[in-house]
């Protein structure tokens, strides 16, 4: 099999990526190592900035999101008993767009279905050949038989665990991590939210979030310790510790009910540099890691495929390589500043072990600083709803 651009991994960045080569006249193969249902099944992020919406109104496939997102001025910040508002849109005009990852995920396989594209589900021992010279090659298995893709690049966008990082020779890379000694016990419920914006509350008792899917459903995260296994929390005891760590009009307001998924994440900064090498681009999770805290990971990765689809379009009409020259520099300049972000709002936000009376108090005194300096909220909101992605 040939094709122009071999694409590892159908998440949000692959598929987003593999769409947008599509409608460029690029041509491209995904090959992803899991089924569709299973990638459909992974619940994951819920918060979308402009750029990334732009980026799905780019590739045709923003309708249902437009219809069904919900439109997120401000969010809001407890602690002390009390919530403080961020308000996003007075501050600086912007809003973040608040519609799951699951969706867009839907909204992209179901374009690519719909184009005829290719892309192969259940490709088994993928591995990646030869991207140091001009004509790399991808081998896999499916149903028990070998495939090869010839193809003029490769694409990694296989997420954190994938083969493509770890194809690279280890003095090509360097990497930079930080393990927070906590992980996310994540729930969602066929519940309304407990408020129509998200809470981000930090607790004695350790970080709360309380986000959404929709009107009638709910998605709440509880910092636990990283021994923590989802199956020791019975719902009741989930909502239990939740109401513990909120306000009391969010108690009083908290509807709950039946979990219809419940999980536990580890919370991760990781940064590969570069991210290129040769014919092979990382993109996404393969190349980056940051905690949830800030929303940024799925927009990092949209921002990655922004430079890269626009590299290779420029590559395949213009013949000019400066965009895929340039492609690890613009993106590592987004990366580092998402990475600088998401740990100062983990570091605000959560109960950190061994930290002494005097971080308490540091952390107290940062969050009062916060909601009352408005050049505070200003840098805030200016890195939550994110910056433009650039040319
Ligand atoms: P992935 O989604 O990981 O996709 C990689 C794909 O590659 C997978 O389908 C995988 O099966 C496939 N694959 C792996 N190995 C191989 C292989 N060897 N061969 C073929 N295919 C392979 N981000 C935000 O922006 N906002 C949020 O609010 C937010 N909340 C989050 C909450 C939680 C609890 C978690 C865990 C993450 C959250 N994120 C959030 C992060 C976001 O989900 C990720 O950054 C995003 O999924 C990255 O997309 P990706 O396509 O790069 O990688
Ligand atoms: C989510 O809705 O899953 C979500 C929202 C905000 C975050 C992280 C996750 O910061």
């Amino acid at each position: 099999m040939r094709t122009q651009v071999a694409i590892i991994g159908a998440g949000p960045a692959g598929l987003l990526l593999g769409q947008l080569l599509h409608k460029a006249g690029i041509d491209n193969v995904i090959l992803e190592q899991r089924s569709r249902d299973y990638v459909l099944g992974r619940i994951r992020a819920g918060v979308l900035e402009q750029g990334t919406v732009d980026m799905l109104d780019e590739a045709g496939v923003s309708r249902r999101l437009h219809e069904e997102g919900l439109v997120h001025d401000g969010a809001e910040l407890c602690f002390g008993g009390r919530r403080h508002r961020i308000n996003f849109k007075e501050l600086i005009g912007k809003t973040v767009t608040v519609y799951g990852q699951t969706e867009v995920t839907r909204d992209l396989m179901n374009a690519r279905d719909e184009s005829g594209a290719r892309i192969i589900y259940e490709a088994e021992s993928v591995s990646l050949h030869d991207f140091d010279s001009t004509s790399p090659k991808v081998r896999y298995r499916k149903n028990g038989e070998w495939g090869e893709l010839d193809c003029e690049f490769i694409a990694g966008c296989d997420g954190f665990h994938g083969v493509s990082r770890q194809s690279v020779p280890q003095n090509a890379v360097r990497t930079f991590e930080r393990v927070y000694p906590f992980g996310w016990l994540g729930i969602l419920s066929d519940t309304p939210p407990v408020s129509h914006e998200l809470i981000y509350a930090n607790h004695e008792r350790g970080f709360a979030l309380c986000s959404m899917r929709s009107a009638t459903r709910s998605r709440y995260y509880l910092q636990c310790a990283l021994t923590e296994k989802a199956e020791e929390w019975s719902d009741a005891r989930f909502w239990e510790e939740l109401k513990r760590r909120l306000d009391e009009e969010a108690v009083a307001n908290l509807v709950t009910g039946t979990s219809i998924e419940k999980s536990v994440a580890p919370l991760r900064s990781f940064v590969a540099e570069p991210l290129r090498f040769g014919c092979l681009f990382l993109a996404g999770d393969a190349a980056h890691i940051v905690p949830p805290t800030g929303a940024k990971g799925l927009n990092l990765a949209a921002s990655d495929v922004h430079y890269l689809s626009r590299a290779l379009m420029e590559y395949y009409a213009e013949k000019t390589s400066a965009g895929i020259d340039a492609y690890s520099e613009k993106c590592l300049r987004r990366i580092w500043k998402a990475e600088r972000f998401s740990w100062w709002m983990t570091s605000l936000m959560h109960r950190f072990p061994n930290t002494d009376a005097f971080g308490h108090k540091i952390q107290e005194a940062e969050l009062d600083y916060l909601v009352n300096s408005r050049a505070a909220q200003i840098a805030m909101a200016e890195n939550y709803v994110g910056l433009p992605f650039g040319d």
